[in-house]
């Protein structure tokens, strides 16, 4: 395979690596400023250059490969016998070259965790995951959802105009991911804001996790001695036996992979929504649901763009390129959803197509995936139930992104609609507008009956109206939050 001479600034200068088939010398960078700032764009120009498999810098100028090809990350995803989770193997590590400061530590420095087991400790540790995140049933989380996004549509509602990404977005996942885990809703908005602050790798991000992990150890005392039907108390019960460290990391990455991903999937569907007219109106027209259109936004704004990732487990071929014992490689999602080998027409509609990348694949495919769905789903059909007539309130060029390595996120989306008073059409208030997500079992449901509450059948469905307490803390936060 040959590489064509670079023409650009993101390309690097010798000296190469010798002690890998990875040499550095014309090599594109994955991250700064110029990667970062169209990482579509740096794709194609490495799909265009070296097909399937691309030889890429990581931070600290680290070679890895990038997998572009949806079959070859497939394959990569697919076969852990000889593409592993276990970053230990990495010759960058063996070699001591990753210095602890470095910006890819938190996302690959190993540690006890599914994320980075394979076989059998994969599967006593994700089994316990995955056993105890399927103990909720869907109705419980759609219910949270009704009633979090009725809250944050109160806030902003009265205003008539508002902005989706800190106002919603941002904040809708991780809410309710507080109450499958099994915690208090006063701990909502502090995780809100600490979710928010690692997700931006702010100068606080340290502190905000410690503000996690300090939440969580206090939530496992408590769940000891008064178990609840929640995540916490299920975990801790799981035949696999879990350590109390490893039950406090997988509540960490659960809680940290549900929000940051679902997050994107809510921003960049309700993007669509209001930037797309043809999108609309085949929402609104009963030609595609909204499941269906998820799976477009997850065609073509993997709410994760690349998974590190796998790790070579012996010399090895993928995409044409030969890969070393130890090499590392990026699953990349939002390239292969866009490969021309499966999409040769990127116009061409994939509503309801599920065999896009963006929840990865093999022994690692999400285990989220449905709560994520049901999220964003429930969130974004309230959304549009309760104000019909929103729109954009910029022109769409206005709209920008920030990328990092790993994923892109939508700085801002404006919003202008009909103002509402406060509680007006919800579900339970007078003159409610029936949304779809409700008109389904959720509805006859009452709102408080979720699996972390004591008295599933205690409180009728207008318990979705915010008592006076929680509507204090929730103004204060969000007023904080706006722009
Ligand atoms: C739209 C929302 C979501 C997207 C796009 C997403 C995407 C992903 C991706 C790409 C992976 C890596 C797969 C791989 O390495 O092959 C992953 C793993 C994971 N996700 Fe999600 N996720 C979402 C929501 C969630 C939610 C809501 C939860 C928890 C409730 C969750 C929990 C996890 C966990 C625990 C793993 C690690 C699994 C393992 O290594 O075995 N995710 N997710």
């Amino acid at each position: 395979m040959t590489t064509p001479v670079p023409d650009d600034a993101s390309l690097t200068p010798p000296p190469g690596c010798p002690a890998h088939g990875l040499g550095t010398e014309g090599l594109r960078r994955l991250y700064g400023p110029e990667a970062e700032a169209d990482p579509a764009g740096l794709y194609e120009k490495l799909r265009a250059e070296h097909g399937e498999v691309a030889p890429v810098l990581l931070h600290g100028d680290l070679p890895a490969w990038l997998i572009l090809g949806h079959s070859a990350n497939l394959t990569a995803m697919r076969t852990p016998s000889r593409f592993s989770r276990d970053s230990r193997r990495w010759t960058a590590f063996q070699e001591d070259r990753v210095t602890p400061d470095s910006p890819l530590m938190p996302v690959i420095a190993w540690q006890p965790l599914c994320v980075f087991a394979d076989g059998e400790e994969h599967k006593r540790l994700r089994g316990a995951v995955t056993d105890s995140l399927n103990r909720f049933d869907r109705r419980g989380i759609r219910r949270y959802v009704t009633r979090f996004t009725d809250q944050l549509i109160q806030d902003f509602g009265p205003a008539g105009r508002a902005e989706l990404v800190a106002q919603f977005a941002e904040h809708l996942p991780m809410l309710v991911m507080t109450q499958v885990v099994g915690m208090p809703e006063e701990y909502g908005p502090r995780l809100v804001e600490a979710a928010r602050d690692l997700m931006k790798g702010t100068e606080t991000a340290i502190a905000s996790n410690e503000y996690v992990v300090a939440t969580l150890r206090r939530m496992m005392e408590r769940k000891r001695v008064a178990p609840g039907a929640d995540l916490v108390s299920w975990l801790m019960q799981h035949d696999a036996g879990l350590t109390d460290d490893e039950v406090l990391e997988h509540l960490r990455v659960v809680l940290l992979a549900a929000n940051e991903t679902t997050v994107n999937l809510i921003a960049d569907t309700l993007k669509l929504v209001l930037t797309d007219r043809r999108f609309r109106a085949h929402l609104s027209g009963g030609h595609m649901t909204l499941p269906d259109a998820l799976d477009q936004v997850l065609w073509d704004s993997a709410p994760m763009s690349l998974v590190a990732g796998r790790w070579a487990t012996g010399d090895t071929e993928l995409g044409g390129q030969q890969i070393k014992a130890g090499d590392m490689l990026l699953l990349g999602l939002a390239a292969g959803n866009v490969d021309p080998a499966v999409r040769p027409d990127l116009s061409t509609p994939l509503y309801g197509n599920r065999s896009h990348l963006a929840f990865g694949g093999g022994p690692h495919e999400c285990p989220g995936q449905d709560i994520g769905r049901a999220i964003a789903e429930t969130g974004i059909d309230i959304l549009l139930t309760r104000l019909p007539d929103i729109q954009l309130a910029v022109p769409e060029e206005e709209l920008t992104w920030t990328s990092a390595w790993l994923s892109r996120h939508l700085t801002g989306l404006p919003v202008s609609f009909t103002p509402r008073a406060r509680g007006e059409g919800e579900a339970g208030a007078p003159g409610a507008v029936p949304s779809t997500a409700q008109a389904g079992p959720a509805a006859t449901v009452p709102a408080q009956a979720g699996p972390s509450q004591a008295a599933p059948s205690a409180a009728p469905a207008q318990a979705v109206t915010i008592p006076r307490q929680r509507r204090g803390w929730w103004s204060t936060l969000t007023g904080r939050f706006r722009r």
